[in-house]
Order: C-alpha cells, then structure tokens, then sequence
C-alpha cells in the first residue's frame, strides 16, 4: 500500500476526534476515518466494541498517514464511564476535541415484523443505537466546548455526527426496533442543537441519514437491495464524504438537521416494484 500522508486540502488539519464502531474493515467508521485522516486530521480515538481487526487497521493508517495519530480503543459505546473518560483522555493527551462521529449501532432483532419481535430484543436496540447517540452528546459537547491556546483550540466549539438512517424516516423491511432508534436518533440531533445553543457551547449537531450503503453490517435481503440498484444507494465512501462536510468548519451554521444520502428513495416507492 502506497503513503497517503493527507492528499486532501487540510480540511481538518490540527483536529481531534472521536468515532464509535470503528472496528470493520469496510464499514463506514473505518472509512470515514481514512477520509479524515486524508484531510489532516491530527487525532483520531478510534472505538469498537470488537478489537479483533485493530492491529490491521493501525497498520494501514500509520502506514499511510504518519502525520496523524491513531489510538485504538476496546469500549462500549453505550457504556458511560468509556466515553466520558475517552473525552477525558482526548483533552489530557492532545488539548483538545473537535469532532464526535457516535456511528455504533446494530440492526437489531431481525424479525420480520413486530408480532415476532421480543420486548427486550425490541428495548436492547433502543438501548445501543439511540443510548451511544445519546452519550455522545452528554460528554462530547462539553468536552468539544474547551478551548486551549496551547493545542491551537483559541475558539470554542465544533461538531457531532450521530448515525441515523433512512429507515428512521420512513417505515420499512428493516426491524421495527431499528427504524424507532433511528427516528430517535432523528429528534436527538435537533434537541442536541437546540440545548447546545441555549449552553452558548459553539457545538454543533446533526445526523446523517444513509440507505442501505452494502457493508457487512446489512442481513442476506437488504445487500440483494443493494445489489440489484447499486446506483440507488450510497457506498461507505459517500458517507464518509459527507461526515467530512459535517464535521469541518464548511458547514457552520448547519446544526440540529438530518442529511439523508438515499439518492431520494425515501420520498417514495417505485409501483415497478410491486410486480417483483
Ligand atoms: N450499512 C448500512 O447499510 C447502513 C445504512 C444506514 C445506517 N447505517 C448505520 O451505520 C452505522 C455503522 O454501520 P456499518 O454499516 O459501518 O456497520 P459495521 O458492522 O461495519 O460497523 C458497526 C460497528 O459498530 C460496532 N459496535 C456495535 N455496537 C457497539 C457498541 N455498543 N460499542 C462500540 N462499538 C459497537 C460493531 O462491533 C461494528 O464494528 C450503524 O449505526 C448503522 O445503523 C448503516
């Protein structure tokens, strides 16, 4: 593999963050974080609750970004006590904390509607996907709020990206469970806007809204989706396209909004495929 060292403009040079589910080699925190690391990130804390690809993760990025810095961590992202201290551990070893990606998440049940599905798988989903949003918030904007002259932070402020997706907007095949906690995820974003600025903290929230985006992550009949109109649904590197976007300074002022990436499939359904 070829060293990078940061083709991009700089878009985040000197910036510090965090990113739960980080752990897959396809997956979308995997790759947002190259994307940022292209763009001169200066620190990423990289999370997941399975270490099991770390040391090939941080082969790759030292290998092709040594002007950044990497540290893996082992830890629930639904776990208070890990993401306060890893808030606290980005301001102690680097001054500073600009950006949290909370991406974490699971599909849930998959039941195939809710008359099968358990009260606690039901909860459980609830629990990991809107609950790591939810501490994001609760530790990250705090943290992201501290200035520090000798780290280069002279302004407070900057930004959180929750993971939602299109299937919090509108019902569809996915879990009932998963489409509730991204619905949430939806009304997080706002309310977090919304407390932040009353907090005159500086940062910002919002949530992006992908479809079916085909990594790992997705049961056998949502990669057929996937499969039969790639050049409906996104791929992991569109995303990551648009996290960058949230997460740097060009979008100021969008805060409390919901970014969908579905290529406008969410606003309807094509009658072709009720003949299938
Ligand atoms: N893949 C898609 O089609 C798609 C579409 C829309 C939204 N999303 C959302 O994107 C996010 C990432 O999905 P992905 O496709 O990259 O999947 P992925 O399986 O590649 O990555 C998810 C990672 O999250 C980790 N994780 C799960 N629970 C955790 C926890 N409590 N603490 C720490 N880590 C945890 C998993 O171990 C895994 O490594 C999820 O929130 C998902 O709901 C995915």
């Amino acid at each position: 593999m070829s060293e990078k060292t940061s083709t991009g403009a700089g878009r985040l040079r000197g910036k510090v963050c965090i990113v739960t589910g980080a752990g897959t080699l396809r997956g979308i925190g995997w790759t947002t974080i190259l994307r940022f690391a292209d763009e001169g990130i200066r620190h990423v804390y990289a999370v997941d609750l399975n270490p099991t690809n770390f040391g090939v993760l941080r082969e790759t990025f030292e290998e092709m970004y040594p002007a950044s810095n990497i540290t893996f961590v082992q830890g629930d992202a639904t776990n208070e006590n890990v993401i306060k201290s890893l808030c606290d551990r980005a301001l102690e070893e680097t001054g500073r904390l600009d950006i949290f990606f909370a991406n974490a998440g699971t599909f849930g049940s998959q039941s195939p509607s809710y008359d099968q599905t358990p009260l606690a798988d039901f909860v459980e989903c609830l629990r990991v996907n809107v609950g790591s949003a939810f501490l994001a918030l609760k530790y990250a904007s705090s943290a992201i709020a501290k200035t520090n002259e000798a780290s280069g932070k002279l302004d407070a402020g900057g930004s959180i990206i929750l993971m939602g997706s299109n299937s919090g907007l509108r019902a569809n095949s996915t879990p009932v469970e998963y489409g509730a906690s991204k619905a949430a995820v939806h009304h997080l974003a706002m309310s977090g806007a919304y407390h932040n600025n009353n907090r005159g903290t500086g940062v910002r929230v919002n949530a992006v809204f992908p479809g079916p985006a085909g990594t790992d992550f997705l049961p056998a009949p949502f990669q057929a989706y996937v499969a039969k109109r790639p050049d409906l649904f996104c791929s992991p590197s569109a995303i990551a396209n648009t996290v960058l976007f949230m997460a740097s300074d060009e979008s100021a002022f969008i805060n409390g909004t919901t970014i969908t990436l579905d290529n406008g499939v969410t606003n309807g359904y094509f009658l072709e495929s009720l003949l299938d």
